[in-house]
């Protein structure tokens, strides 16, 4: 398939929820961790893809709140991973004009990695081409019971109260609600992640495990969404 890539409707964001990892793993006789490291690796093809046809905004599903009832090795495996990633990409990110965000719950996360995580952030929070907000410990209904008590905290009045208000102390505030969510392994279900932010999204279900996914997988992504007639409840 030819990855020349012509559209004039680009997304603004897409958000990927990454699965498949342990399946992708157990096919081929290796351990779930191989699997998880490999999906570190398309996590980077992704992101490359972003760059390259200039979408400004990803999202990628890492670590669900649901996914610390996983055995505790998976668990330390997975967080030591992400520090890892963490780490290692930050020269890339600083050298690409990436924006780095965290959305979800930070308290649960090791010192470690909530150290490299606020280090990243900082780094790159003035950078514009490419937001890539990476989901750990992140759960859609913790998020807006969350918001719920900010909002009560400040005391904000019941007639000021809108939408708006409620996506203003979302995990999201700083990015557009995403256009389109891609899931990978064959599941067609949304595991709570960005229940409210997803309203009006297109969905996108892929049979491939998360590891597979590179450079084409994302062009074909982009080829779907141009495809879709976003209508917003208009005629
Ligand atoms: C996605 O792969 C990564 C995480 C949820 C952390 P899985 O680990 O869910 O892989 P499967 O679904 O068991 O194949
Ligand atoms: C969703 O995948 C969470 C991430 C991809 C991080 P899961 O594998 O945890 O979802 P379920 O359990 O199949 O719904
Ligand atoms: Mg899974």
């Amino acid at each position: 398939m030819s990855n020349i890539v012509d559209f004039s409707d680009v997304p603004r964001h897409l958000a990927f929820i990454m699965d498949g990892n342990g399946r992708w793993a157990r096919e081929r006789g290796l351990a779930r961790a191989v699997g998880h490291r490999r999906g570190a690796r398309a996590a980077r093809n992704v992101v490359e893809a972003a760059l390259k046809y200039g979408i400004p905004h990803i999202t990628l599903f890492a670590f669900s709140t649901e996914n610390f009832n996983r055995p505790a090795s998976e668990v330390s495996f997975l967080m030591r991973l992400c520090t890892r990633s963490v780490k290692k990409y930050a020269k890339f990110f600083m050298e690409n004009g990436i924006k780095f965000l965290m959305i979800g719950d930070m308290d649960r996360l090791p010192c470690e990695l909530q150290l490299a995580i606020n280090q990243l952030c900082d780094a790159t929070s003035s950078f514009t081409k490419l937001t890539l907000a990476v989901a750990i410990n992140y759960g859609a209904r913790a998020e807006i019971a969350n918001a719920v008590k900010k909002i009560v905290r400040k005391r904000i009045p019941e007639s000021d109260i809108s939408w708006e208000t409620v996506a203003d102390h979302l995990y999201t505030r700083e990015l557009p609600d995403p256009d389109m969510v891609i899931r990978t392994s064959g599941e067609k279900r949304l595991s709570n992640f960005l229940l409210m932010q997803v309203a009006y999204a297109e969905l996108y279900f892929v049979d491939k495990y998360w590891p597979d996914v590179d450079e084409e997988t994302f062009v074909e992504v982009l080829r779907e969404y141009a495809k879709r007639n976003r209508r917003m409840g208009k005629l």
